[in-house]
Order: C-alpha cells, then structure tokens, then sequence
C-alpha cells in the first residue's frame, strides 16, 4: 500500500481550499473552532495553506498508515505540526466517537474512483459503484459546510441534489480539466466509467474528465447558489 499521488489534482485541492477559505472567512469562521480533513494523504497540499492562512488550524484522518506516516514528515517539514495534525483512522468512525460534528466546516478531496467493487489499484481510492460514496456520506454528517472535490464521472447531479435534500447551497467552486492518471486509467476503471457517463451519470471524455472544488454550505452569512453552474463546469446539461 502506497500514499496517493497525483500532483496536479492535490494542487487544485489545496489552492482551491486556501481560496474557499480566505474569500469566505467571515461567513465560515474557521478561525474560531479549526476545520476537519477527510484524507491526508502526504499532506503537502493542506500544509502548505496551513502556511499561508496562520490563523487555520486542521485535524485530518486518514484510513492508510504510510499516507499518514509520509504526512507526518511533510508536515513537520513545513514547521506547522502544532497547527496540522493527523489521525490513522476512518474519518466517520472518529467523528462519530467524538459525539458528532464539533466544528462547522470539513475539508476534502474524497475517495472518488467508481468501480464495480474495492479490487482497484489503491482500494483506499475506491468511492463506491458510482463514485460519491463519501461525498453522500460527508453531505450528511451534520456539517454547515462542506468543501469537497466533485469528479465529473462520479455520479455529480447526484451529488448535488443530495446536497440541496439536505439544505446546501453551492456558494462558489473551482474546477479544472485533468488527464486520466493512473488510477482512474485502470481498465476496469475505465470501462466502468465509460459505461457511467454513457448511462447518463457523469462526464468523461477520451483524455480526461473535471473535477471541482466546491464549498456546499447552509451557513446564512455565505450567500449565494451557484449549483447549475457547477454542473455546467463539470459538463452536465442542467
Ligand atoms: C484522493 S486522496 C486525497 C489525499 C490528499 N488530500 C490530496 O489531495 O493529495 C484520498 C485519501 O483519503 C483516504 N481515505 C479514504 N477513505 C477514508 C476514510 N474513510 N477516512 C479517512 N481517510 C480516508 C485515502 O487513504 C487517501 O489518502
């Protein structure tokens, strides 16, 4: 078992998140109880907004040891460990052993990949048959705001309607092209993938797919629904 890796994808988290979180401050009030992490994976994206925002502290979770062995050395390699710390864990079974959600907002790049079942390269990666198992899963956790990646294949109106079922609105997002990597390339991945988009479920095209990252809150202080937009970018017809 290896940490996941897939350069471009954790920078559009991590500049994504610092953007979210800066341009929605006053509404989210991170400074006040911290955020939590579904998914450290190596940690380089989070820690280095931990770096640029002072004033963030982060709690993650990560169900896979080495991922959280490398994210503990990164860390601390940055200097922020007092302000960015890990957990080996799954993240819901934690939350729940606290007694429920203790801060308003939870930061994620999910487990996204669709598979028939968990025989996948990383199995860690492995998001359910149509790939927003945990995204469903967070979205109905009890946080005020979710800021989460949302893949194109994986199943997005779905998500998005769920989100609305539970009082969300999208108050903004950032989305980007990216190039199958090696886990969303595995044949089997692929295949199921194809089969999705074509069943109407998702988007994907010969090279590649979008994924955005949104900030679904129910927060009064951030205005705004921009949830057809985010469909739009992930190239659904709303
Ligand atoms: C797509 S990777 C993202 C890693 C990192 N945030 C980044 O963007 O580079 C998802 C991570 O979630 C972890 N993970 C999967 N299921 C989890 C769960 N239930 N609780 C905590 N972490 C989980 C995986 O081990 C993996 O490291």
């Amino acid at each position: 078992m290896t940490c996941f890796s897939s350069a471009d994808e954790s920078a559009h988290y991590g500049f994504s998140v610092c953007m979210l979180l800066e341009q929605y401050r006053d509404g989210l009030r991170w400074e006040d109880d911290g955020v939590v992490e579904l998914g450290t994976g190596d940690a380089t994206a989070i820690a280095d907004v931990v770096t640029a925002l002072p004033e963030l502290r982060v709690h993650s979770y990560d169900i896979s040891a080495p991922s959280v062995v490398q994210a503990r050395k990164n860390i601390a390699a940055r200097g922020v460990d007092d302000r960015y710390t890990v957990e080996l864990g799954d993240f819901f079974d934690q939350a729940d052993a606290v007694g429920g959600p203790p801060v308003g907002t939870v930061i994620s790049n999910p487990p996204y990949i669709p598979a028939p079942d968990r025989d996948i390269l990383m199995p860690e990666l492995w998001g359910g048959v149509n790939g927003n198992d945990l995204v469903l899963q967070l979205l109905k956790s009890g946080y005020d705001n979710v800021i989460t990646a949302v893949a194109s294949y994986s199943d997005p109106e779905a998500t998005v309607r769920t989100a609305e079922h539970h009082g969300y609105r999208v108050a903004n997002f950032l989305a980007v092209g990216l190039d199958f990597g090696p886990y969303s390339s595995e044949p089997k991945v692929r295949e199921h993938i194809r089969r999705l988009c074509a069943d109407g479920h998702g988007w994907a095209d010969d090279d590649g797919y979008m994924v955005a990252v949104a900030l679904f809150t129910r927060t009064d202080a951030v205005p705004g629904n921009r949830a057809d937009q985010l469909l739009r970018a992930l190239q659904l017809s709303v």
